[in-house]
C-alpha cells in the first residue's frame, strides 16, 4: 500500500537515499510535456496566455490560445463573481469535444449541478444530450466520506479516471474540503495538486475568498496556502459603484455592478497581468473583456 505523508513522516526510519527522485537535467527533459494550450470555451481568456518557442536560433512570443495542458489552476474570488459559471463553462468546452471531465462538486449536489450544466451548454450553443455522458459528476456535496477522507476522494476519482479515461477535472470547491479546519488547507491542497500531476490531468481548482480579503489579490480562504501550490491563479472580482469617481473611472454609473478577471500567475507560461473586465451575460456565460484602462 502506498504511504501516506504523515504516516512517514512521525514514523522513525534510517535515512534512506531515494535514488528514483534524483534525474539528470536531459533525463527529466525527455519526461517534460510540450507546452500546448486549451482552449477553456470562455470568450476572451484563450488570448491571454502565451510561450516563448525557439524559431531560428531565437525566442519568439507564440499565442497558446489556452491555458497550459496539464496545468492545475486556481480559481479564486468571493461569492457570486462566476466562479461555477467559468468552471462548468470549461467542463462544456471540453465534453463537446469528446473529452472527459470529472467534476467534482462539493458545494451543490450533483443533480442541480448536472441542470446547471444543461444551461450552460445551451448557452454556449451546444445540445448537452449529444455530449452529456463526458462529464462524470463525482458527488462530494451529498456524500460527506468524500467530503471529509481526501484518501476516499481522491480513490474515487482514481477510479473515475482509469474507468472513464478522464484527463480533466474541475473542483468546486476546494475550500469546502477544508471547512471548519483551514489550518489544514495547504497540506489537503497539496495531495490534491500532486494527485492531479500524477494523472496528468488538466485541472481547475475554486477556491472562495472572504470578503476581508483585498479584492483583487489571489488570497483565498485558508490563506496564501491554494495560490503556492498550484500552477497558476486567476482572481475573479465585482464591484458596486458607489462613487461618482469609480463611476468615470470604469466609465460606469452609480449602482452598477462591475466585474473583474485578472490572471495572477502562471508558472507553466507566460500570461498576460493586466486586469480587464468581466462580463456575465444574462444567460450566465462568462466573458473576458478588455483590460481596463484600455488596450495599450
Ligand atoms: N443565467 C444565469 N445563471 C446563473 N447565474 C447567472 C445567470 N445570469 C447571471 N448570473 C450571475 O452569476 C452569478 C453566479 O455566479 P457563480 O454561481 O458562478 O458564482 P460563484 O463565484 O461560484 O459564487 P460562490 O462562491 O457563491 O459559489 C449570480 O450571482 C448572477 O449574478
Ligand atoms: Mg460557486
Amino acid at each position: 500500500m502506498e504511504q501516506n505523508g504523515y504516516d512517514y513522516h512521525y514514523q522513525y526510519h534510517e535515512p534512506e537515499v531515494i535514488k528514483e527522485a534524483i534525474y539528470k537535467g536531459g533525463e527529466a527533459l525527455k519526461k517534460a510535456p510540450e507546452v500546448v494550450g486549451v482552449p477553456t470555451g470562455v470568450e476572451g481568456l484563450d488570448e491571454l496566455f502565451f510561450t516563448v518557442k525557439e524559431i531560428d536560433g531565437r525566442l519568439q512570443k507564440v499565442n497558446l490560445g489556452g491555458i497550459p495542458k496539464y496545468s492545475v489552476c486556481n480559481l479564486t474570488g468571493v461569492n457570486d463573481t462566476g466562479k461555477s459559471l467559468m468552471a462548468e463553462q470549461f467542463a462544456i468546452a471540453q465534453a463537446q469535444k469528446g473529452q472527459k471531465v470529472a467534476f467534482i462538486t462539493v458545494e451543490t449536489p450533483a443533480n442541480f449541478v448536472a441542470a446547471s450544466l444543461k444551461y450552460r451548454a445551451l448557452a454556449m450553443g451546444y445540445r448537452f444530450e449529444e455530449f452529456e455522458d463526458n462529464i462524470i459528476l463525482i458527488d462530494a456535496a451529498s456524500n460527506y466520506k468524500l467530503r471529509e477522507y481526501i484518501p476516499d476522494l481522491l480513490a474515487t476519482l482514481a477510479y473515475a479516471i482509469k474507468t472513464y479515461k478522464i484527463d480533466y477535472t474541475v473542483i468546486d470547491s476546494v475550500t469546502g474540503l477544508f471547512e471548519n479546519k483551514e489550518a489544514m488547507a495547504r497540506s489537503i491542497v497539496r495531495r490534491l495538486f500532486n494527485f492531479m500531476k500524477k494523472w496528468y490531468q488538466t485541472a481547475w481548482f475554486i477556491s472562495q475568498k472572504r470578503s476581508g480579503h483585498e479584492m483583487l489579490s489571489a488570497e483565498a480562504a485558508g490563506g496564501y496556502a491554494v495560490g503556492h501550490i498550484v500552477d497558476g491563479t486567476m482572481v475573479l472580482a465585482k464591484e458596486l459603484i458607489t462613487s461618482a469617481y469609480a463611476a468615470r473611472l470604469y466609465n460606469a454609473q452609480i449602482g452598477d455592478l462591475v466585474r473583474f478577471f485578472r490572471i495572477d500567475g502562471c508558472r507553466m507560461c507566460g500570461h498576460d497581468t493586466k486586469t480587464h473586465f468581466m462580463e456575465i451575460t444574462e444567460t450566465g456565460i462568462v466573458k473576458i473583456l478588455e483590460p481596463i484602462g484600455g488596450k495599450r
